[in-house]
């Protein structure tokens, strides 16, 4: 195969592009919006690469009519993306703000009347920050909390919206922002972040049948990032060690919402941090969903140390990841380029869960890019990598795995968290100064690849 040929999915396969509400949105403190933790977050500067906000981003909140003008050119179908907490319930546990929903209604209606799909995400990190005051996700009543959030937001939204997805990466969430201390909330602590982690799980499995109650027809799953694990060497040590990375990033969030618990090598591992779990919680976490949301960037070659090498919060597992000399790598640092993980993450999440169906949530890389004298963006590395990846998903439908559709992360350049708007990961470049829009080649190669496949936009919504 080469890169211009285009490959034949299923006929109802989903086309689809992602983003999350602090990414794109703005309009942080408009219509009646909270401030949330990743708001607070960032006003010390030190913590984000280029000292930037999420003030603006995008300012997807006034433009999204246009940015969906532009997906409906190109020919994709379908979009995923978070509602923002703070916006619908900005108390965190009190009201509903009826301007937030109301302001989700016309943008749900948006999609809708361009033919394109709503798939929404109910949690993408922005907590409401005064419920992080109460100790955030930490605390078994944010549970509770997000739940009356999820019920409001599902009962105005759900008679067009059908896709729901619960939580975006607990992993990341909780690890990221509670051990590595590099998200927000900003917290270092492996027992905190295991209980945080709990409380995700047992709210996502306590979400489910609420939102098939307030939306009949719903599909609901969650999103997790799965990475492929592979030891160093043969060496017992080298494997036991990949054993526990693919034990802490992988199994400790699908071994329990698929029924059996929390993985008993890394309890084990854990000790003394490993959450409290109530008398019936797993059996909660494990309520059936239609699909598993993947999101996958890379895999990660892993090898023994107990110094845990590139960081010290890392010892926890007495691993480190290795590079192999040569092997492309994102321009984000630790990602390799590795079509062929993603291949065998979907083949190995069907063989050992058997989910009821997946999708490949988020799949994406970054550059430097910029408009060049002939005024388009020629990302030719990006093109590659899109190619590469859906022909992995390709092989794997065809190897037996379920995989219903594919977002590509993400829509537009956008607010990447701690690196803010150092890295670029859009199909669309997004001058960020003036808010100019300028699909990028990979944009035009994804919607031609999405509208060769046989979904054409105005069905999008008769295929449900
Ligand atoms: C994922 C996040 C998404 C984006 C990509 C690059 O971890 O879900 O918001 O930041 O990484």
């Amino acid at each position: 195969m080469n890169d211009t040929q285009i490959l034949r999915f299923p006929e109802r396969f989903v086309w689809g592009a992602a983003t999350a509400s602090t990414q794109v949105d703005g309009a942080v403190a408009q219509g009646g919006k909270s401030e949330s933790i990743w708001d607070r977050f960032a006003t010390d500067a030190s913590r984000i690469a280029d000292g930037t906000n999420p003030a603006v981003t995008c300012d997807h909140y006034h433009r999204h009519r246009d940015d969906f003008d532009l997906m409906r050119s190109l020919g994709v179908p379908a979009y995923r993306f978070s509602i923002a907490w703070p916006r619908v319930v900005p108390s965190g546990d009190g009201a509903v703000n009826p301007t937030g929903l109301d302001y989700y209604d016309r943008f749900v209606d948006a999609l809708l009347e361009r033919g394109i799909r709503p798939f929404a995400t109910l949690f993408h990190w922005d907590l409401p920050q005064t419920l992080q005051d109460r100790g955030g996700w930490a605390r078994r009543e944010t549970i509770d909390a997000y739940l009356r959030y999820t019920e409001a937001t599902v009962r105005r939204l759900g008679d067009r919206v059908k896709d729901w997805m619960t939580h975006n990466e607990p992993w990341v969430f909780s690890f990221c922002g509670h051990l590595y201390g590099v998200h927000a909330p900003g917290s270092k602590d492996l027992a905190t972040a295991l209980s945080v982690a709990h409380h995700l799980l047992v709210a996502h499995g306590k979400a489910v049948p609420l939102i098939r109650e307030a939306c009949p027809g719903a599909r609901v799953g969650l999103v997790n990032n799965l990475e492929w694990i592979e030891p160093a060497s043969e060496r017992v040590e080298d494997q036991a060690a990949a054993t526990r990375w693919d034990g802490a990033f992988n199994r400790w969030f699908l071994d329990p919402i698929f029924g059996r618990g929390y993985p008993g090598d890394m309890l084990a591992w854990y000790g003394k941090a490993a959450p409290h779990v109530e008398p019936g919680d797993f059996d909660v976490m494990a309520a059936p969903t239609d699909f598993l949301g993947v999101n996958y960037y890379t895999r990660r070659i892993i090898a023994h140390d107990p110094a845990g090498r590139d960081a010290s919060e890392r010892t926890f597992l007495s691993a480190r990841q290795m590079y192999w000399p040569f092997v492309p790598r994102a321009e984000f640092d630790e990602w390799e380029v590795a079509p062929e993980g993603l291949y065998r993450t979907l083949l190995r999440v069907q063989r050992d869960y058997q989910p009821a169906s997946l999708y490949v949530t988020e799949n994406g890389t970054t550059g430097l890019d910029r408009p060049g004298a002939d005024g388009a963006v020629h990302d030719l590395y990006r093109t590659r990598y899109l190619a590469r990846h859906t022909a992995a998903v390709h092989q794997a439908i065809a190897d037996g795995a379920d995989v219903r559709g594919y977002f590509v992360w993400s829509l537009v350049d956008n607010y990447e968290w701690a690196f803010g708007f150092s890295k670029r990961f859009g199909v669309i470049h997004v001058d960020h100064a003036t808010q100019r829009r300028t699909v990028k080649d990979s944009g035009h190669w994804y919607g031609r690849t999405a509208r060769a496949n046989g979904f054409p936009l105005a069905d999008a919504n008769a295929t449900l």
